[in-house]
């Protein structure tokens, strides 16, 4: 049977890097759809679009991004990341469709030493990340066939509003450049984690949870040497300590995964 794999969020940096993968990807029929075509938030818009083009996958990219304000409207963040998730949930549920939801590195504290596995427990510090490990709640124990896949410090070289982008946009602008030196991570492009969405996708069951990181854990401050070094920029670069905000980030939040998909083999 043809696959139909409707994206949700479709403008968002994921999204639009799932766009660039499906135009190699032809023997899948795709569906971008939008937030104005596809509101999580609305049964009846998840419903209207399940009813169009009857996906048998669903990649959820539609999410509540911004962790600065998901923590001044954490009623708003919640709409979308954990309830927003659960009509999306149902629908899939109703319409047979496998959904593969994206989370994050946000879910967890922040207190290991080695990199997050799929065995770690959730544990967020800030609304953003409770919001997320709420909707990821909802899936393993709402969705029939489900993935959840975390995945963190995402960057889209080509497109959007992320570090690798701004980092550049200020070296070229002449700035000199303060970048904070203690959260550490693993960043990811989006064209990675796009392609390891498709072969999850071809791999199938067994559903739960799966990471998906690259393998290089930085600072945000280390990340920045490599993209200067990587554009043989001169710009000067200097290493900060994250500022004393209300906002708490895990410090430490490097993913990896225990379960290897079989075309990793
Ligand atoms: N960015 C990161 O560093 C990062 C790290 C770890 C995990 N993740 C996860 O990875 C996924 C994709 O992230 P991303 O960076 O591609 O996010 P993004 O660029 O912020 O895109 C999210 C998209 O979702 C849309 N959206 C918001 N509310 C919606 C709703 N109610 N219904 C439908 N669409 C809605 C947004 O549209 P508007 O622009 O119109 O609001 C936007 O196009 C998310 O689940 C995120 O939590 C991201």
């Amino acid at each position: 049977m043809v696959k139909t794999i409707l994206v949700t969020g479709s403008e968002g940096q994921l999204g639009k890097s799932l766009r660039i993968l499906a135009t190699k990807k032809e023997q899948i029929r795709w569906v971008f759809c939008s937030r104005e075509e596809l509101d999580i938030t609305k049964a009846e818009s998840i419903e209207n679009a399940f009813k169009k083009y009857h996906p048998t996958h669903c990649i959820n990219c539609a999410a509540f991004t911004n962790v600065r304000l998901a923590e001044a409207e954490p009623k708003l963040a919640e709409a979308i990341n954990t309830h927003g998730v659960g009509k999306l949930i149902s629908v899939c549920n109703q319409f047979k469709a496998t959904l593969v939801h994206l989370s994050t590195d946000y879910v967890f504290d922040g207190q290991k030493t080695t990199p997050y596995t799929e065995e770690d427990l959730v544990n967020p510090l800030n609304a953003y990340g409770k919001t997320k490990a709420a909707g990821e709640n909802l899936v393993l124990t709402q969705g029939r066939k489900a993935y959840v896949v975390r995945t963190s410090w995402l960057y889209a070289k080509e497109h959007g509003q992320n570090f690798y982008r701004s980092i550049l946009d200020k070296a070229r602008a002449g700035e000199v450049l303060e970048v904070v030196n203690d959260q550490t991570g693993t960043p990811t492009s989006t064209t990675a984690l796009a392609n390891y969405l498709y072969r999850l996708i071809q791999q199938g069951p067994p559903y739960g949870i799966y990471h998906f990181a690259e393998s290089k854990i930085q600072t945000w401050y280390s990340f920045a040497k490599d993209i200067l070094a990587a554009h043989k920029l001169m710009t000067e670069l200097r290493p900060i300590s994250s500022p004393k905000e209300k906002l708490i980030r895990p410090s430490y939040s490097p993913l990896v995964s225990i379960k290897p998909l079989e075309n990793d083999l």
